[in-house]
């Protein structure tokens, strides 16, 4: 008997060993805006390698117009003032403890049907992880709209990456969620930058290379930093755009930041721009 009940107290130990030395699952809600579905290959990605539950958010009246019709519009609404309505969601918020939010960005943010989302819900206390997708950049300035619409989220620096260079988004995500601890497993460790120094000859011709045929941007190297990435070096330009006619569709003139990845013998290709 005596032997019976050692038997039962070691195993009760080993459980309440096991479910303390355990975290609690996370439930994880990944939601997303996109219009042309550069943002929703980014979610379907996310939700598949964490095994989340996935919802898209749908305007009320969808912007399914083609690019020039969507910005004369998006330009028409904000000088009314005017949020669009949203779907009513089917996920419900209160269930999950990470929700991701993705997003392309529109005129230096999350497109308008984040920004009534972000309107509508309460994220205090959620663990909160951005993400987007862009022509040249945003991830940032989104970012900073986030922190100050939602000041009571825990909100993660997010993942951006330009539509252009979505054939790079799998093995990007892949980095992302391992370094955030969201799944486990090898990821590279990069180094800091170093200071920047004064652009070379050689350096500015990586940065023509990768900006050049970028019609949003008229830019000057100024400064550079590099580090070692696998395969290559990523370049950090300090960079001068160049003034021109003040258009609300065009990104302001001042200076840039410009991240380039050189890999191997391929073009340069810049990963984002920061204004
Ligand atoms: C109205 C509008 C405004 C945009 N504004 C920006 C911008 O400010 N900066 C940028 O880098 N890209 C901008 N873009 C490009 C989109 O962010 C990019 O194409 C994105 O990948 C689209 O994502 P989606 O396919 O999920 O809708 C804009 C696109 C549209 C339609």
């Amino acid at each position: 008997m005596k032997t019976i009940k050692l038997i039962f107290a070691i195993m009760a130990a080993m459980v309440l060993a096991v479910s303390c030395g355990q975290k609690k699952a996370q439930k994880v809600l990944v939601l997303y805006y996109s219009q042309t579905d550069n943002t929703k290959l980014v979610a379907e990605d996310i939700a598949g390698k964490l095994g989340a539950d996935i919802e898209r958010i749908e305007a009320v009246n969808p912007y399914d117009g083609d690019f020039m019709q969507t910005i004369e519009r998006c330009m028409q609404e904000r000088k009314d003032g005017v949020i669009p309505e949203i779907m009513p969601l089917k996920s419900k918020i209160a269930k999950y403890d990470v929700i991701f939010i993705g997003y392309p960005i529109w005129f230096g943010t999350y497109a308008p049907p984040i920004t009534k989302f972000l309107q509508e819900v309460d994220l205090s206390e959620k663990i909160v992880v951005p993400f987007c997708t862009f022509g040249s950049g945003g991830l940032e300035s989104s970012m900073a709209d986030l922190v100050n619409v939602q000041p009571n989220a825990q909100i993660i620096a997010g993942y951006g990456v330009r539509a252009a260079r979505l054939d790079a988004m799998p093995a990007e995500v892949d980095q992302f969620l391992k370094e955030n601890g969201f799944i486990s497993g090898e990821y590279v460790k990069l180094g800091a930058f170093p200071e920047p120094h004064e652009v070379s000859e050689a350096e500015t011709a990586i940065f023509d290379a990768a900006t050049g045929d970028y019609p949003m941007m008229h830019a000057k190297a100024k400064m550079v930093a590099t580090r070692e990435i696998p395969n290559g070096t990523e370049y950090f330009f300090i960079a001068e755009d160049q003034p021109r006619e003040a258009r609300e569709d065009m990104p302001p003139a001042g200076e840039l930041q410009v991240y380039v990845n050189v890999v191997g013998d391929e073009k340069p290709v810049f990963t984002k721009v920061v204004r």
